[in-house]
């Protein structure tokens, strides 16, 4: 759902239950209804955290490949992942979300290069196929840009989905294939 839209039902609703609150103890202080709609706005900011922080993700070391240089960059896109989704997930305005969009972007660019030529320079046999992925990521990366720069708020929540899914999945499946090869050429 678009975050503008998502901003204005939450203000919405935040209006009306004080309308309500008020209007119940019009009725009585023992009228039940704004002694609920009160809990209801209290308890409101835990069950938005308890939704939200389900869409963050945190290093695990079942994701390490055991190398360190590649293992830093992966806990660096993560962080990276989280700070877009703190731009999706909150008002912080266009710049923020911009510059959290393409920070992420250009850090696996950098560290699909990284990880490219430590692969090359040992020879790794999966090499051509870990690279074709990397490359039909950027390709879908960089047609939710042009759709992103079409209509922003309509494209942010795929995209981001799109870009933490990949990475983890990535992260956690193709990426430890090569983790032994280049451990046994005595990478760390
Ligand atoms: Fe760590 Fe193949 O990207």
């Amino acid at each position: 759902m678009r975050k503008s839209l998502q901003t204005f039902g939450l203000s919405l609703f935040i209006v009306l239950a004080f309308l309500v609150i008020g209007i119940g103890f019009l009725f009585g202080i023992d009228n039940p209804v704004p002694w609920i709609m009160i809990a209801i706005l209290i308890a409101l900011p835990m069950i938005h955290k308890k939704m939200t922080s389900r869409k963050f993700v945190a290093w695990d070391d079942n994701l390490s490949v055991g190398i360190a240089v590649i293992d830093e960059d992966h806990k660096k896109l993560l962080s990276l992942i989280n700070n877009l989704q703190t731009a999706v997930l909150y008002p912080t305005g266009e710049a923020f979300e911009r510059q959290a969009l393409s920070e992420l972007v250009d850090y696996t660019k950098y560290h699909f290069a990284r990880e490219e030529k430590l692969m090359q320079d040992n020879d790794y046999p999966d090499f051509e196929p870990h690279k074709e992925q990397h490359e039909k990521m950027i390709m879908q990366v960089s047609s939710y840009m042009d759709a992103y720069e079409k209509d922003r708020e309509a494209t942010i929540d795929e995209l981001t989905s799109f870009l933490k899914t990949w990475l983890i999945n990535h992260i956690a499946g193709t990426d430890q294939n090569y983790s032994q090869f280049l451990r046994d050429k005595g990478i760390r």
